[in-house]
């Protein structure tokens, strides 16, 4: 009896906030003037108000420098004539991200094109020359749109990790999408931001031999250092790829310690002790995907470590030779593991693993993609394109990642 009183308040408390909430987006599209109900986006009631709710809450949080700037940008916007081609192009951000890019990523990475501002103010729908839908936060999304405006599948996480339930609305599945915005390489956008990227640089060419040999004289005195053979930092015990069983075949030949939520605690700073301490790293992916490449596999090589890779990806793609392991060039954990001790035994040999370091830098986060974005956002002559289905393309066709690592180990 009891239980059905409280339900029944609970859906009167639930009909009266998508009330209020409905209500307040009404008022919300009265104030921008918006007169032509067929042009608004239409979303299921519930999902609308959820993002009605955290709008209301972004605009609360004016008192910030970041949203300031954008503010002002925004009112520079000369909204009657957006074809022009140096005009500002205004990039919305639908769902839950940051509110307060405005310009920042440009900024930050210094792109040859900075003529744009990300929003998350979805006020701004019918103005955006772009708008950005991160799949996997999705809780509704536009479905009226204006012809010159290009709606951009974008993804960080793998295939196996793409939440099915947004993948197949057939309303965003098919004819959707114009442009595609991910880690893989066929990308229209190839986007890595956190997962971060190696670069070639002419590095030592700038430098004098003295401080070159000063540089390998600290490199020789830290491998000798390092007393330990692998580490694994690790958060997800168990993956449909086993991973973890990989790592358990190859403790049988060698000592893989490991951290995190799988293993014991860091004593101190994870990354200063793989620095110190550890030859190797294990940056095996949790999916094995084409292309899919996380930060795993960049973090050891800017902590004087060298990563031992698993992953579905053709790393040589993404790194120069020798900077890294594949696991998937040897026959078994205990070929690998052979390896492992014939390079810990010698210095040379193993410091040959940071001859890299000489024509290449480390981004932690590498932001290019949102460069790319904004320039293609400016270049009018980029043809009309469609994504006939969407999932076809991220998880099928050339997307597949691999389910079965039987064949491995
Ligand atoms: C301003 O934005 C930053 C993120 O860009 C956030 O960390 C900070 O809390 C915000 N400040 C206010 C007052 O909202
Ligand atoms: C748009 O702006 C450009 C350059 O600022 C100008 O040449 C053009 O006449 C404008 N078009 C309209 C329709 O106002
Ligand atoms: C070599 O390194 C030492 C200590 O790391 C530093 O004091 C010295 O200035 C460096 N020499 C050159 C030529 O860079
Ligand atoms: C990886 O890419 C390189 C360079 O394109 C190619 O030579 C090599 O065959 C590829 N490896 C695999 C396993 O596909
Ligand atoms: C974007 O896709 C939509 C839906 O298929 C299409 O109508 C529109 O012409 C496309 N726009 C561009 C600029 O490619």
């Amino acid at each position: 009896m009891r239980k059905r009183v409280s339900a029944a308040s609970y859906y009167l408390m639930l009909t009266s906030f998508i009330f209020v909430v409905c209500f307040l987006a009404f008022i919300n599209y009265q104030h921008l003037g918006v007169t032509h109900s067929s042009i608004l986006p239409k979303f299921s009631i519930s999902r609308a108000s959820q993002q009605q709710v955290s709008h209301a809450n972004d605009a609360e949080n004016t008192n910030n420098n970041t949203f300031k700037n954008l503010n002002k940008k925004t009112n520079q916007i000369d909204l009657s004539n957006q074809s022009s081609s140096d005009a500002l192009k205004i990039i919305l951000l639908w769902s839950t991200w940051s509110s307060t890019m405005a310009d920042e990523p440009l900024v930050k990475a210094r792109c040859p094109v900075t003529s744009c501002i990300f929003t998350a103010d979805m006020s701004l729908i019918h103005q955006s020359d772009v708008v950005v839908l991160y799949v996997d936060t999705l809780t509704d999304f536009p479905l009226n749109r204006r012809p010159h405006q290009r709606f951009v599948f974008a993804q960080l996480e793998s295939p196996d990790n793409t939440k099915m339930a947004t993948i197949n609305d057939p309303r965003l599945r098919y004819d959707y999408f114009n442009w595609t915005m991910t880690y893989r390489r066929d990308s229209d956008i190839f986007l890595r931001d956190y997962y971060g990227s190696v670069i070639k640089t002419n590095h030592y060419s700038k430098l004098n031999t003295a401080k070159i040999s000063n540089i390998s004289q600290e490199m020789t005195a830290l491998i000798r250092g390092k007393s330990k053979l692998v580490a694994w930092f690790v958060a997800h015990c168990s993956t449909p790829i086993r991973r973890e069983e990989y790592v358990r075949q190859l403790s049988d030949f060698v000592t893989v310690d490991i951290y995190g939520r799988c293993g014991k605690d860091c004593p101190s700073n994870c990354d200063d002790l793989l620095r110190t301490d550890y030859k190797f790293y294990l940056a095996f992916e949790n999916s094995w995907c084409p292309d899919y490449i996380t930060e795993k596999f960049i973090r050891p090589l800017v902590y004087d470590s060298v990563p031992i890779v698993l992953g579905g990806a053709n790393y040589s793609h993404f790194a120069p030779p020798h900077s890294y392991i594949n696991a998937r060039d040897f026959d078994s954990p205990k070929e690998l593991a052979d390896y492992l001790i014939l390079l810990d035994k010698s210095d040379d040999l193993y410091a040959r693993y940071f001859d890299w370091k000489r024509d290449h830098d480390i981004t932690l986060l590498d932001l290019s993609g949102w460069c790319d974005l904004c320039e293609m956002a400016h270049d009018d002559t980029l043809p009309a394109k469609t994504y006939r289905d969407i999932k076809q393309w991220w998880m099928l066709d050339d997307g597949e990642c691999e389910t079965d690592s039987n064949k491995y180990f």
